[in-house]
């Protein structure tokens, strides 16, 4: 349960409240304003709502507000204010000062809680609003700091984005080409991403590069991403190489991780290709990252990123382990179905070759 803080001098007051709120929350009390800076000092974090009452002897409840601000406590605990107070320039005062509402005595249950209920949640809101906004504006200030202006920044990605859309293209005319020819599809889906700053970041960090637009081109291959899920394993060889064969696609690099799986058991083929892209005023070469994964690997390969990821598994070996068997009865499946394929495609042929 969450705590609140009820102020007032008068016992019957405290007691009131107490008795509408315990149920809800831990409820702490304090009879003045001295008390209740010092229980505000000790543990303001875990004070959700302060009841103050405004007229008490010695420190009264605007000294209590002035001294919140001062430690900047009244941005992480609201305050209404309970009081008899019906002036119109007292509460406007008080509103002015900071305070989230007003609770007028004589109290109704029904109204403190809902009053109190609503303070809390609105002010949680309010927060939470705030700080997404410090981190977006964080993030806009590590940009301009680290790259100048944004608008570079922001083209080089709009490039990124239109390799996408080229490779993608190509492979979608491709796709129906073969299908023409072969009346099924050589791809089931593509999938693609643009790489977010913070990962471009954070892996040109990782590669001891200073981040600078130019180390993004030079040394970040995957800021466009693109993924080629495949039925058949021989799709994939023969739709990696319509596309490298075009004549303005450069392959950069190739990573053939189906003839050479890696030891997890993950398989996929990779290209890194220069994509010619036409801007306005120029052509430009921009790269980008395909991986070519039959369904099967797809469905292994999202689950074991998966464990990557988790940090609270304690039996990582045992899974480990499993996955690889998993990913070798995968490619044992690939080909087997492939085989099938080749049966059905053509009836007459009694031999099949695995190496397309
Ligand atoms: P990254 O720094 O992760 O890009 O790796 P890399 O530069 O060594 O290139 P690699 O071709 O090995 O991996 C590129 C991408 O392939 C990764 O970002 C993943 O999306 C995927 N990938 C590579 N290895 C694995 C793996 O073992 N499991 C899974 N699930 N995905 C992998
Ligand atoms: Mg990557």
């Amino acid at each position: 349960m969450q705590k609140i803080l009820i102020v007032d001098d008068e016992e019957v007051n405290r007691e009131i409240l107490y008795n509408i709120l315990k149920d809800d929350y831990i409820v702490v009390t304090a009879d003045d304003g001295g008390e209740a800076l010092q229980q505000l000092q000790e543990c303001h974090d875990e004070i959700v709502a302060l009841l103050l009452d405004l007229h008490m002897p010695n420190l009264d409840g605007f000294d209590v507000i002035v001294e919140m601000k001062k430690n900047d406590w009244i941005s992480r605990v609201p305050i209404l204010i309970i009081s008899a107070e019906h002036a119109i320039e007292v509460e406007n005062q008080c509103f002015q000062l900071g305070v989230s509402d007003f609770i007028h005595k004589p109290f109704v249950a029904s109204i403190v809680q809902n009053r109190v209920k609503n303070t809390i949640e609105m002010f949680n809101c309010k927060n939470e609003l705030e700080i997404r906004v410090a981190e977006q504006s964080r993030i806009i200030r590590m940009q301009e700091g680290r790259l100048g202006r944004l608008e570079p920044f922001n083209k080089m990605m709009i490039e990124y984005s239109s390799a996408i859309m080229e490779v993608e293209t190509r492979l979608k005319v491709l796709n129906s080409m073969f299908s023409e020819e072969y009346k099924r599809n050589p791809f089931e889906s593509i999938k693609s991403r643009l790489k977010k700053p913070e990962s471009i970041y954070k892996k040109l960090e990782r590669k001891g590069h200073p981040i600078t637009i130019e180390n993004i081109r030079e040394y970040i291959t995957d800021v466009a991403g693109l993924r080629v899920i495949c039925s058949f394993p021989d799709d994939i060889y023969r739709l990696a190489e319509l596309l490298v064969r075009q004549d303005d696609i450069i392959l950069l690099k190739e990573k053939d991780y189906i003839k050479e799986p890696k030891s997890n058991g993950y398989r996929s083929l990779h290209l890194i290709l220069d994509v010619p892209v036409f801007l306005p005023d120029e052509k430009k070469y921009i790269k980008a990252e395909v991986q070519f994964r039959t369904i099967a690997m797809d469905f292994w390969a999202s689950l074991e990123h998966k464990l990557r990821y988790k940090k609270d598994i304690n039996n990582t070996e045992e899974i480990e382990r499993q996955l690889k068997v998993c990913a070798d009865s995968i490619e044992e499946l690939d080909y087997q179905m492939q085989e099938i394929r080749n049966q059905i495609d053509n009836p007459g042929d009694a031999f099949f070759c695995r190496d397309t």
